[in-house]
């Protein structure tokens, strides 16, 4: 009897241990690529609220390097509302969509060469619930803000590795870039915790990474004026009256002069593309503008966006752009739609068309798992139905206690992004106050500088990639894939 438990027990181990990832989550092919995936993904849901219905929504890549050793990596984009497919589709993800040239066709998917499945394992999650393809049963979950969204995130995971208990051991990464900035070190706080109060299963985290974060309210709103100045977009002049009348403080005043000056500044640099300076932007003719084809514009015009992934970054906007002076300050977060609406001059300089095209296409939709249209009846690259409160305050605290514990963190910057300028992303990393031990140098890719790095104590860096804008994936894929693979296995880069 005692022999017969035990062999039961071990039959039962045996089957918990080795079990692998759910067989219906696999996707078996995709519309718009013709050819064999380099590695398994899957993708579906995971409930974390049984009672609401909440469910968040998971893409998987498994990586094309080994991935029964090569970590997992939990990337999120930003928003707050932004659907992680920005980061699949346009980003770091394993193909790149190829516009098609008939109107509502579906985009060509090609191999990226820089994909970060290369080296490791990536969980691309939408979330909080209601974005992208999450959603809740009980829409009062749609209210929401950082500490439900930590709290979320951190239960998504432990039941996701019931999933795939196999990817337990791989060491495990957070990363995301914008919001996420708010998203990574704070549920990265929660696995901690939960690491520290010994619950199990242990997850194997190693640290995290944030590009063109949001952190701080006081060292982001200050970091335009610096940063406009650099850059040679306001005048000496200008800069001086500004840093004088504000005393320097550039995001909130009481001062009239001041105010008065920074209006002048934003008048100056409105026309700009405030995710990437170096880009060209569309002006004046509003929604009508956006919806014209490439093909109408000069072929150097189209060239101008073009990156080593030999198709052209975004150039279009589907609505949006993140107004100057709307700082992320505690409290509520403006939504998309309230942004477009006060949008005023800000020039949209992004496109989301392949994205919109495949992810809502029926035979996509149920190629990638997704709940029926009755149930989440669009896909959009940002929602405009959540209200969520920016209520954990600055992030520098966060960092400082994580990297004190012993977990790596890599804080990049595109440094042509005026919307989180890498001014007040230095700012910060420096506040911290750890030893630098690796001083200001450049980094290189190819053997040409890809940017500047400074390394601090506690395995804390800080990066500029040159040239990129706000999604460094996107406009610098081969450095990026450089420097993230030398990050998440604890090498120079
Ligand atoms: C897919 O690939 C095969 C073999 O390379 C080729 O013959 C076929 O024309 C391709 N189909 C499309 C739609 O590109
Ligand atoms: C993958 O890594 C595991 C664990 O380190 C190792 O046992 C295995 O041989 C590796 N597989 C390949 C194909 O290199
Ligand atoms: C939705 O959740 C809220 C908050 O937990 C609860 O008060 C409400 O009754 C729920 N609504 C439904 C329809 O279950
Ligand atoms: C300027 O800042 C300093 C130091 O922060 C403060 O003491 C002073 O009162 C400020 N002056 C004005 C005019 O706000
Ligand atoms: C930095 O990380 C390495 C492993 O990647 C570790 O051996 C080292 O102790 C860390 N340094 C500090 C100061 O935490």
């Amino acid at each position: 009897m005692a022999n017969l438990y035990l062999v039961l027990l071990h039959i039962s181990l045996t089957f918990v241990l080795t079990q692998s990832a759910p067989r219906n989550s696999l996707v078996t092919n995709l519309p718009g690529f013709n050819g064999s995936l380099h590695s398994k993904h899957y993708a579906g849901y995971v409930t974390v609220d049984e009672q609401h219905g909440k469910n968040l929504y998971y893409y998987f890549v498994e990586s094309e390097g080994n991935s029964s050793k090569d970590p997992v990596v939990l990337w999120l984009n930003g928003g707050p509302g932004c659907s992680s497919f920005d980061g699949f589709v346009y980003e770091n993800g394993p193909f790149n969509f190829e516009k098609p040239t008939t109107k509502g066709a579906l985009p060509k998917l090609q191999v990226n060469p820089y994909s970060w499945s290369k080296v490791s394992n990536i969980i691309y999650l939408d979330s909080p619930v209601g974005v992208g393809f999450s959603y809740s049963k009980n829409v009062s979950d749609y209210n929401t803000g950082d500490a439900q969204t930590a709290l979320d995130t951190h239960t998504f995971l432990f039941k996701w590795f019931e999933l795939y208990p196999e990817f337990l051991a791989n060491p495990l990464f957070i990363a995301g870039e914008s919001y996420a900035g708010v998203y990574v070190p704070t549920l990265a706080d929660k696995i901690v915790q939960g690491i520290e109060a010994g619950t199990k299963p242990k997850l194997n985290f190693k640290g995290y990474m944030v590009g063109n974060p949001v952190a701080d309210e006081k060292f982001d709103g200050n970091a335009l004026v610096p940063f406009a100045h650099g850059m040679g977009l306001i005048s000496d002049e200008i800069f001086e009256d500004t840093t004088r009348e504000c005393n320097g403080t550039f995001y909130e005043t009481s001062s009239v002069k001041c105010e008065n000056l920074l209006n002048k500044i934003e008048k100056v640099i409105q026309k700009l593309d405030i995710y990437n300076i170096l880009e060209p932007c569309y002006h004046n003719g509003g929604e009508e503008e956006n919806k014209k084809s490439d093909s109408k514009l000069p072929l150097s015009f189209r060239q101008l966006g073009k990156t080593e992934k030999s198709l052209p970054v975004r150039k279009r906007m589907f609505g949006r752009a993140w107004p100057y002076k709307a700082i992320v300050k505690d409290g509520y977060v403006l939504s998309w739609p309230q942004l477009t609406s006060n949008i005023g001059g800000a020039p949209r300089c992004y496109d989301d068309e392949v994205a919109n095209v495949w992810l809502n296409n029926g035979k996509v939709r149920k190629a990638i798992h997704t709940v029926q249209k009755n149930v989440v009846p669009s896909w959009y690259l940002c929602t405009g139905q959540l209200k969520y409160k920016h209520d954990l305050g600055s992030m520098v605290p966060y960092h400082k206690k994580l990297t004190s514990k012993g977990y790596r963190a890599l804080i990049y910057s595109g440094d042509h992004d005026m919307c989180i300028p890498y001014t007040g992303t230095q700012a910060w990393t420096r506040s911290i106050g750890y030893k630098i031990v690796d001083e200001w140098r450049p980094w290189l890719v190819n053997d040409q500088v890809a940017g500047y790095i400074q390394g601090y104590a506690n395995n804390f860096t800080f990066l500029t990639v040159k040239g990129s804008g706000h999604t460094v994936p996107e406009y610098k894929p081969q450095e990026s894939l450089y420097f993230y693979k030398q990050f998440v296995n604890g090498l120079r880069i």
